[in-house]
């Protein structure tokens, strides 16, 4: 779930090594769930946000199988066509489900995640969204279990668009599940929206770090997200929000259909 960490450049030969780096300790958490066999409750993580909430998340969440998603991740599968990136891709359980004849690559950070999802079969690489390699460009672009919040902040979405925009064909799609922070009713939800609204961020720029065994990741940031919040940050930028639909019973979980320009924005004229 963490990025490695987000100052220091990709490591590209970090996936040829057969353990997971110091910091790579959600790696660590798939490997281990992998290599037991995914089992409900076995292994879990700490998430821990910087204002003391701590929540647990179970390993097997990233084994389920399409019955098990939420509505929006198997509406962005079934709408997912031709040469395909799927951006923090995980174990690749997404990638599992896109069958067909098409091309399908996987970016992760985490050699845990990769080694994972090349287990499984799957044409896993090192990247990021801003950092991805030499991929090529895309027919659709997938952002699912909740990496919308990839965008991080209101200051590095847009560096996260633009390298996305370069990922993509003209008229590509980028299927985002999104997480609206202003459906929480809990007092402590409502209250951390107010204390970063209080300090010029967006109210779902949530700061974490997550902890498995002996392992602590450095803090990073996670950006929660309204659909009118989203549009808002994709003025100006290659992408326009097509439909945002709710997936029922999730607390607020969105998938966003977005699409790229058919052409680059053309400069102002110069005399
Ligand atoms: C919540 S998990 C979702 C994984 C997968 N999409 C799924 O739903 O099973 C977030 C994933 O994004 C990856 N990630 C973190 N920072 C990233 C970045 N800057 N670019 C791309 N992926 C990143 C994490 O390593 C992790 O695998």
């Amino acid at each position: 779930m963490p990025p490695i960490s987000p100052a220091r450049p990709v490591d590209r030969d970090d996936d040829q090594r057969g353990e997971s780096a110091p910091e790579d300790g959600y790696g660590a958490l798939l490997r281990d769930a992998y290599a037991a066999g995914p089992r409900r409750g076995a292994h879990l993580q700490i998430i821990e946000r910087d204002d003391g909430f701590v929540s647990i998340e179970d390993a097997y969440r990233y084994f389920t199988r399409p019955d098990e998603w939420i509505a929006g991740e198997r509406r962005a599968v079934a709408l997912a066509s031709g040469r395909a990136l799927d951006v923090g891709c995980g174990a690749g359980r997404h990638m599992l489900a896109l069958t067909g004849d098409r091309e399908v690559i996987g970016i992760d950070p985490s050699p845990g995640a990769v080694a994972v999802a090349r287990a499984q079969g799957l044409d896993a690489r090192i990247g990021t969204a801003t950092d991805p390699g030499d991929l090529g460009t895309f027919d659709t672009l997938l952002m699912l279990g909740g990496n919308l919040g990839l965008l991080g902040s209101r200051e590095h979405a847009p560096v996260v668009l633009d390298s996305l925009a370069r990922l993509a064909r003209p008229g590509a799609r980028l299927l985002a599940i999104g997480h609206d922070p202003h459906e929480a009713s809990a007092p402590e939800h409502c209250a951390y929206h107010d204390r970063n609204a209080d300090r010029g961020r967006l109210p779902g720029q949530v700061r974490m770090r997550v902890r498995y065994k002996t392992w602590t990741s450095d803090w990073f940031d996670r950006l929660l997200l309204s659909p009118d919040e989203l549009r808002t940050l994709l003025a100006g930028s290659a992408w326009t929000l097509r439909e945002a639909t709710y997936s029922p019973n999730t607390a607020g979980f969105y998938l966003a259909e977005m699409t790229r320009a058919e052409t680059p924005a053309t400069a102002p004229a110069t005399c």
